[in-house]
């Protein structure tokens, strides 16, 4: 065991969980990979790199709160990355045990993730804003083994561990180490001696990698588990869509929280061996020009909502600083308004390229490349080798027809596509048009006859260009992530005060949609501000500021349909200030 590291934990009360770890959930596709085979993505993107000769090159330029920055080389990435795996394996955490990581954007957290994937462990990154029962979720249905995370968050975990008996360990990576609870282990790898060589577990391209949470219309959120096989895809796009080349200083300004800061926050320019840059302070316009200016940030992906926040705040700020180190930005996450990219080529003296995809297809599907004439407004065109359509909204047939819109759909078979979604194969199912009954998941994601369905409509013009019309269920984007109404309902209804609830999303201008929450009040409560502030309060601390409502409205009661479930569909039409037409169509689909 490495200095360093605290084992107190080793023997606790909790010890006796550990052979009960919830193996079963990916023993199947841990099985496949073929001996000898070696594609693993925590290597690829640090000894590899190392390898060809570039240990000494920058692969993380860091800025947090204040003035804290560090700077770590391509050879730190290999050590501090071969610390945190061995520090898992000392622990005894086997290969396909998840592995939490619940930090804010500090460095052991890009470090940590390299490290669970080159022990072979599957790296589930939870953003840290979350709070306790968003947490809770997604560590019970993942069945986690280990938590990773700081001192800052810590309270978080202690709050629901009594309730997750596969979680056996907790480990603080920063903060003070006296403040720990028995059982907590304490591991700062830049303290601890320096591990320069690690045997990697010998990952295969069906070997799971990393689970991200999604959410959906209905139910909680679904865990959508990745294989390493997704690095080629990642590797690609970066390549051919965001540009990337070996002297570029690549900004990403997404949290590994969410797909985009792991796919290309952290893979797609690592295994490139290109340098990045992470920014782990709020947001400011201000605040993110000086980075840029500072690090000479050449290649800049973000998204919409952070665009037209630095929109709003106007052209002379951006006069202040030298952004001349600028030469390619790209977006993603939610629609990209035709203004933002004009307003963007005016200002910058480059357009934003809309880029479209999920966390279901892991990298990059339908994009604007650089060199191709941009039509404000549009994603651009499939990325090549991607088969791409729009599909009748009720035949799932191709549309043919220019400019008719239908459901966007995908060939399965491109190597970054979601494997399963953790434990529940009818769900993963229901995302293919077209399939056997009793299909298996590989079946399914090999079947190039068959359809993914997005989840989304669009429109494709003459030209083929894609053009993004909403999402075809009642999920809420707002800045870009998605927050589920089952998830806000369930949480919202255990507030003492309410008795039923619906949560849709109303415009906005920056964030594009924030959440709105219907609710009606159980005997002896009044309506109140008093009372929204404390309804509003009670899930930004339950689930997280994301999916906080920024308004309550009271009802007597709330418009349902003939069986009883709340019509969403309808709440959210008014909110939008579309037609609700016949009530009767609204109903149960
Ligand atoms: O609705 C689409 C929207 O974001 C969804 C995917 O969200 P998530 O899985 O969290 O992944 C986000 C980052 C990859 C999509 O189903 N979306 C993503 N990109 C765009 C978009 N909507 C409009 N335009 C885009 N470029």
């Amino acid at each position: 065991m490495t200095e360093g590291l605290r084992a107190e934990r080793q023997g606790g009360p909790r010890a006796e969980h550990q052979g009960g770890r919830a193996a079963g959930h990916l023993a199947d596709t841990t099985g496949q990979r073929e001996e000898g085979e070696l594609l693993n993505i925590g290597a690829i993107c640090s000894d590899r790199v190392c390898a060809r000769g570039h240990a000494d090159r920058v692969a993380l330029i860091w800025e947090g709160f204040g003035d804290r920055k560090a700077t770590y080389t391509f050879g730190d990435l290999k050590v501090f990355s071969n610390g945190f795996a061995q520090m898992l394996v000392d622990q005894g955490i086997a290969p396909g045990d998840r592995v939490c990581l619940f930090m804010d954007k500090i460095p052991s957290l890009y470090f940590a993730f390299l490290g669970v994937l080159k022990m072979g462990g599957v790296v589930q990154p939870l953003f840290s804003a979350f709070g306790d029962e968003s947490l809770e979720v997604r560590l019970a249905s993942a069945g986690t083994t280990a938590i990773l995370t700081t001192r800052k968050h810590v309270k978080k975990v202690r709050k629901i561990l009594d309730r997750l008996p596969d979680l056996t360990h907790v480990i603080v990576v920063e903060g003070d180490p006296s403040k720990l609870k028995d059982g907590e282990v304490f591991f700062d790898v830049e303290s601890a001696p320096r591990v320069e060589e690690f045997d990697v577990y010998r990952s295969g391209p069906e070997t799971p990698s990393v689970l991200h949470y999604t959410s959906g219309t209905t139910g909680q959120p679904k865990g959508a588990q990745h294989a390493h096989d997704s690095i080629w895809g990642q590797a690609l796009t970066t390549s051919w869509v965001l540009d990337l080349k070996e002297d570029d200083i690549y900004w990403c300004t997404a949290d590994p929280g969410w797909v985009t800061g792991t796919s290309y926050g952290i893979i797609g320019p690592w295994s490139l061996g290109v340098t990045q840059c992470v920014l782990d302070s709020g947001f400011t316009s201000a605040r993110w020009y000086q980075f840029i200016a500072d690090n000479h940030v050449t290649v800049w992906y973000s998204a919409p909502t952070a665009i037209r926040s630095l929109m709003r705040d106007g052209d002379e700020l951006v006069a202040k600083y030298d952004l001349s180190s600028l030469r390619h930005l790209a977006s993603v996450g939610e629609p990209l308004n035709a203004e933002a990219v004009v307003w963007s080529e005016k200002t910058y003296g480059l357009a934003f390229h809309d880029t479209f995809w999920q966390t279901e297809t892991g990298s990059i599907m339908i994009a604007n490349y650089p060199g191709m004439p941009i039509k404000p407004g549009s994603m651009g065109k499939p990325f090549p080798g991607i088969a791409a359509a729009v599909l009748d909204l009720k035949t799932y047939e191709p549309l043919t027809e220019p400019d008719s819109v239908g459901l966007i759909a995908f060939r399965p078979g491109w190597p970054s596509m979601f494997r399963a979604y953790l434990n529940e194969p009818a769900k993963y199912a229901s995302r293919f048009v077209g399939a056997a009954d009793g299909a298996t998941p590989d079946e399914l994601r090999t079947d190039t006859s068959l359809w993914y369905v997005s989840g989304d409509r669009s429109s494709v013009d003459a030209d083929g260009y894609f053009w993004f019309v909403g999402r075809d269920d009642d999920v809420i984007n707002t800045g870009g992530h998605l927050v589920g109404p089952f998830e806000i309902e369930s949480a919202l209804v255990e507030h003492e005060a309410v008795a039923e609830a619906a949560a849709v999303g109303k415009p906005d201008a920056v964030n594009m949609e924030v959440v709105k929450a219907f609710v009606t009040l159980k005997p002896g409560f009044e309506p109140s501000g008093d009372l929204e502030l404390s309804i509003m309060n009670f899930i930004r601390k339950k689930l997280s500021p994301l999916a906080m409502p920024q308004e309550i409205e009271y009802k007597d009661k709330l418009p349902r349909t003939r069986s009883g479930k709340i019509l969403r569909r309808y709440l959210r039409a008014i909110e939008w200030g579309e037609d609700v037409g016949d009530l009767s169509t609204l109903e149960d689909d």
